[in-house]
């Protein structure tokens, strides 16, 4: 063999070699449903790996935060194992979500194809949620708008983080500006039913609001920063990003959200009058609409009442709009969430209670409806959407009871409240599956009063 010919294998070796990475690579690099069993459990380092020596705070409080817990949580496992899987298994149309939930629930089961994954109580990898190595190994996402798990996770030696050019005994590490985006947020937190419907926009609500416009990103409000250090033997920083996460789960994060005022329209009254009370109600806090992301499952009511002299209390209910959809917006004696039945083999189920809150309050949700019209608490059940009656991003909804004093009220002061009150999941559909209390717990978001006067 000559050197020419020498020259020209090693070339012809290179372009095998360069076209092989890149078939490699591009296999690699699957995203959303296809990348489904692509990779093992053990191409990723545990979080209790990378916690114990190194990054002990940040994993102090990832612990605590949902994300540590988004498969193990005992909502998440009733409504995986006892609702999405055996409709999944019933249903050729959900069949996907069988493996898809666990895209965003527990990202390494799904890449590692563990479908579906043990229960909670085994212990197994799945356990670790949405985990260090997950996020930190995420180069970007497929296609133009983030939703359905469709980032790219490319597991190694290289982690991707917030900063370039730090020292790591245990990894590479590169600057990621993909990971400081809310893009990336969205991978996870948009979501499309199989019947294509947006079940979760938050950063899509997000991107239509303010706070994108000016440059408020979901991180500035869930991973606040402070002074610090990202690792034990790392330098201090200023601005080490914190992994708290903190949303729905953290009543401190949701009390406070939205501001609320009311104000008569009269101070003074007699018995048989009709005053009218507005309530103005602020959403001072969230950077989307509030509710949001489980939009199916939470419930943010208004409740009003009034206290007269003698301490009788009478409930207001709020003055109809005439909105398309109102219907949804205001509690009622009325059942839903029919289609419960078809996973639990009850195809004639009757239902539960829709909103388990005092008829009459005003609600603020947007509903969601099976292939059938009915209610539903099923996101990937869910055919289309009703009336969207959420309170945007700093925006101000006003809401008016008009209320009759009766004839027998005593004079004096006549004092009126407005609670706004939020739940995590509907109490009866919790009450109904077994779900534990803390998850339909009230959380009073905010209050006020007014007083008028009562005169002969
Ligand atoms: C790999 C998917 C994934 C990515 C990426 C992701 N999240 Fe999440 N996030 C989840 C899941 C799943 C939950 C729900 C946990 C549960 O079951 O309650 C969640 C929950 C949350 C919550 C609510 C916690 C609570 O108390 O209710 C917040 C806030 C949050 N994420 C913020 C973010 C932010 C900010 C980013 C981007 C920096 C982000 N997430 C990126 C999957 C993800
Ligand atoms: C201006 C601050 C702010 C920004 C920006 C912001 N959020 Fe929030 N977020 C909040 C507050 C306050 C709450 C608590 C009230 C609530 O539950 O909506 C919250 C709640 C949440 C929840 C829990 C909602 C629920 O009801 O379960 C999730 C998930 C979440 N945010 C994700 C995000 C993501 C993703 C982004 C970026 C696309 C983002 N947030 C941007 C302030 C913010
Ligand atoms: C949901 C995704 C997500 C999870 C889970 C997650 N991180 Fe992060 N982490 C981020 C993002 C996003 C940033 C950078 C934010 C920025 O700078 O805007 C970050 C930043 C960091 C930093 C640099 C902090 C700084 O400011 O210097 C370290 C170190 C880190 N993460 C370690 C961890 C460890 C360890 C775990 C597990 C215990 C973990 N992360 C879990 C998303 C995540
Ligand atoms: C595209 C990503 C994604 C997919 C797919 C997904 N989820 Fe979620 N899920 C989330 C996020 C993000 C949250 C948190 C939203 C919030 O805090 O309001 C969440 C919240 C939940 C919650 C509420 C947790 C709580 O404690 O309030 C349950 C239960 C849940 N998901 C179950 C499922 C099931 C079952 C499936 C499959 C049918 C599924 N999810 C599919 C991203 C996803």
């Amino acid at each position: 063999m000559n050197r020419c010919h020498h020259h020209l294998i090693a070339i012809l070796s290179m372009v095998l070699a360069v076209s092989l990475g890149f078939v490699a690579s591009s296999a690699l690099q699957k995203s959303g449903e296809e990348a489904l069993g692509t990779r093992k459990y053990s191409d990723y380092q545990t979080p209790t790996f990378c916690g114990i020596q190194c990054h002990n705070d940040i994993y102090q409080q990832w612990k605590q935060a949902m994300m540590s817990q988004a498969y193990t949580h005992h909502w998440d496992e009733i409504e995986y194992f006892k609702l999405a899987v055996p409709h999944a298994e019933k249903d050729p149309v959900v069949a996907g979500v069988k493996a898809g939930c666990n895209g965003c629930h527990s990202p390494l089961a799904f890449l590692a194809g563990d479908v579906p994954p043990p229960l909670p109580s085994k212990n197994s990898r799945a356990n670790e949620s949405v985990s260090c190595e997950l996020c930190h190994t995420v180069t970007g996402f497929a296609g133009d708008v983030p939703y359905n798990f469709n980032w790219i996770s490319v597991p190694g030696k290289t982690k991707y983080g917030a900063r370039g050019g730090t020292v790591s005994p245990e990894h590479n590490t590169v600057r990621s500006e993909f990971l400081k985006t809310a893009e990336f947020c969205g991978t996870c937190h948009n979501e499309k039913s199989p019947y294509g419907v947006w079940v979760k926009s938050t950063h899509l609500e997000w991107k239509d609001g303010p706070y994108a416009r000016e440059g408020v990103r979901c991180h500035d409000c869930h991973m606040t920063y402070a002074p610090g250090k990202s690792a034990s033997m790392g330098k201090s920083y200023p601005d080490v990003r914190q992994h708290l996460f903190h949303g729905a789960h953290d009543p401190g994060k949701v009390q406070g959200t939205i501001e609320l005022r009311v104000h008569p329209d009269i101070n003074e009254a007699q018995p048989g009058d009709r005053v009218k009370f507005t309530v103005a109600l602020f959403n001072q806090k969230t950077g989307h609409k509030f509710p949001t992301g489980s939009v199916e499952d939470r419930i943010v009511w208004l409740h009003v009442e009034a206290v007269d002299a003698r301490g009788n209390v009478y409930h207001l209910p709020v003055d109809k709009k005439g909105f398309e959809g109102e219907e949804y917006t205001i509690a009622a004696d009325t059942l839903a969430y029919q289609d419960m039945g078809i996973a639990l083999g009850d195809p004639g189920f009757k239902g539960v209670q829709r909103d388990g809150v005092p008829v009459g309050d005003r609600i603020f949700r947007m509903p969601y409806f099976d292939p059938q019209g009915r209610m539903t608490i099923q996101q990937w059940n869910t055919k289309s959407l009703g009336v969207d009656y959420r309170i945007g991003p700093r925006e101000t909804k006003l809401e008016t009871c008009t209320f009759r004093i009766p004839d027998n009220a005593p004079p004096g002061p006549l004092t009126v409240t407005a609670v706004l009150n939020y739940q995590k999941l509907v109490k009866p559909v919790a009450d109904f599956l077994g779900v534990p209390a803390d998850e339909s717990e009230i959380i009073e978001v905010n209050r006020h009063s007014t007083t008028i006067n009562i005169v002969d």
